[in-house]
């Protein structure tokens, strides 16, 4: 290659690497990607936190309870704490309830990872007690932050009202 050819090309890939992202960068160096909340709250709620719970309510209703059932309960305890994560994410707006936020989200993962402890144990009493702390984590984060939504486990679901 002739030195102005050189020249050239080199300037070429420098003005490739200073243009296309990602070009040039690929040296090690440690990319850390920033977390951002993409769904409303309530959507988290509708969509992960509460059938979750549900789930939970119904799996640990059989008599009895089978394998794949116990594993499903686990995975369903798991992904309310990983909803718990989320959650972090979303600190309301005003900074003075953000610390509230953060507890009640850290306890949240708490009692919930708990409970998937439990599941793996097979331990239904342990469990049964766990979704009651479960519950009380839950509405402590709604009366903070003035949600109307009260849970209670494994309320009897009244008999349909029979028309005559
Ligand atoms: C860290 C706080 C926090 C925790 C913990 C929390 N929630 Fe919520 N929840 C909220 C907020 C805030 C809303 C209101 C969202 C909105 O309407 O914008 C809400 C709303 C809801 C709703 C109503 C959604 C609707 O359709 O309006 C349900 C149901 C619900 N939560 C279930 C749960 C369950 C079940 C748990 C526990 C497994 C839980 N939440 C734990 C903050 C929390």
């Amino acid at each position: 290659m002739t030195p102005p050819v050189r020249m050239i090309l080199g300037s070429a890939l420098l003005f490739a690497a200073a243009v296309v992202p990602g070009l040039g960068q690929n040296t090690g160096a440690k990319v850390v990607p920033k977390l951002q909340p993409i769904a409303e709250t309530k959507l988290l709620m509708e969509g992960l936190a509460n059938p979750n719970f549900r789930g939970l309510e119904r799996n640990l209703s059989k008599n009895p309870i089978d394998d794949q059932t116990w594993t499903y309960a686990r995975g369903q305890a798991l992904l309310i704490a990983e909803c718990a994560n989320l959650l972090m994410l979303r600190p309301p707006k005003g900074t003075q309830s953000q610390p509230t936020w953060f507890q009640e989200t850290m306890d949240l993962r708490t009692q919930a990872t708990r409970l998937a402890q439990s599941i793996a144990k097979k331990d239904l009493a342990s469990a049964k007690a766990g979704m009651q702390n479960l519950a009380r984590s839950c509405n402590r984060c709604h009366q903070s932050f003035r949600v109307p939504v009260d849970i209670v486990p494994f309320q009897p679901v009244p008999p349909p009202v029979r028309k005559i």
